[in-house]
């Protein structure tokens, strides 16, 4: 069966190369990139594309329609630092988002649904290390807290209505491609454009703030694959904790710095992304992920730094 696929929010720093990721597995034609502005990237010219606010329920059933798509990814969201500055927003967009794509995912009968949670549902009084699948999960940010309800919802839809509705909690995704959207772990992103530019990077996170990370090469091919392996064998309809590689600030610098010898870092202080930063974890358990769709990432520090600074340099 050919799929038809549907990305909402796909010129965010996901969207933008899950976009491409699909287009090359599945047709250019059959994956339709959708977002509330006009996309920067090859996605405007290498398949189709819709405006689409994923609030504005009449345009998203007009696309649901339109397609009839086999697969939807609702990857519109807003991230943990800019929904604090707009907390009702926040969950507005993130849970009524969530919920009009099931509804409809429901009435076209989509085969399958993807919904990304993040590591932010957890919380202060969470484990830090190898935090697990099941354990106090006390998030204090909007975006946690929209995260958390919308995983109970999708196991909602998947029990009550049989709704292959799948979802992963995503670590700090570092990338090169497109600018990361608002979160706290984007200090990992940006020091690398710093210390290509200015060989010096101030962090708003402090030195010894590890946080779980992961290259957007290893995301983009976990999200894929997750979505590819059969119904049956996976066994956590809300969200699968999914791990990469933990780090500080420091160590991070000091991995640059094998590659930059004469990369600073130094440190802003009171900024409000450490404390959320503080209540999230330091690392992550994926067995569930390991055993039911045999997840295992390719990326370590090293290699994900090298890659990193050769594709910065090679797009500067
Ligand atoms: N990268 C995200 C954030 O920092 C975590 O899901 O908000």
């Amino acid at each position: 069966m050919t799929e038809r696929i549907v990305v909402l929010g796909s010129n965010g720093q996901i969207g933008t190369e899950l976009v491409t990721a699909l287009r090359r597995s599945y047709g250019e034609n059959n994956v339709v990139a959708c977002d509330i502005r006009r996309p920067d990237y090859d996605i405007k010219n290498a398949g189709p594309f819709e405006f689409v606010n994923v609030l504005e329920k009449d345009t998203l059933n007009t696309i649901f329609k339109k397609y009839k798509p086999t697969q939807v990814y609702l990857l519109a969201a807003l991230l943990s630092a800019t929904g604090e500055q707009n907390p009702k927003l926040a969950w507005d967009l993130n849970m009524n988002g969530l919920l009009n794509i099931l509804d409809l995912a429901l009435v076209y009968k989509t085969a399958k649904v993807y919904w990304p949670s993040s590591i932010a549902v957890f919380g202060p009084g969470s484990p830090k290390e190898h935090t697990p699948q099941f354990c106090v999960m006390d998030p204090n940010t909007v975006y946690g807290i929209s995260k958390l309800a919308g995983e109970r919802w999708c196991e909602y839809y998947h029990q009550k209505y049989g709704l292959d509705v799948r979802s992963i909690r995503y670590p700090g995704i570092i990338s090169w491609k497109a600018a990361p959207g608002g979160g706290t772990t984007d200090y990992a992103i940006h020091i690398f454009h710093e210390a290509l530019k200015k060989q010096s990077y101030s962090s708003f996170l402090s030195a010894d703030t590890e946080l779980p990370m992961m290259y957007m090469d290893d995301a983009v091919r976990g999200t894929i694959e997750l979505m590819d392996a059969e119904s049956s064998k996976l066994n956590i309809r809300s969200s699968y904790n999914f791990a990469g590689v933990s780090f500080t600030p420091e160590v991070l610098a000091a991995e640059i710095k094998k590659h930059i010898p004469d990369f600073k870092l130094s440190y802003t202080e009171h900024d409000p992304r450490q404390n959320i930063a503080n209540g999230w974890p330091k690392s992550i358990d994926d067995s569930y992920a390991v055993n039911d769709w045999a997840w295992k990432p390719k990326f370590d520090l090293a290699t994900m730094t090298a890659d990193m600074l050769e594709n910065l340099k090679n797009t500067k």
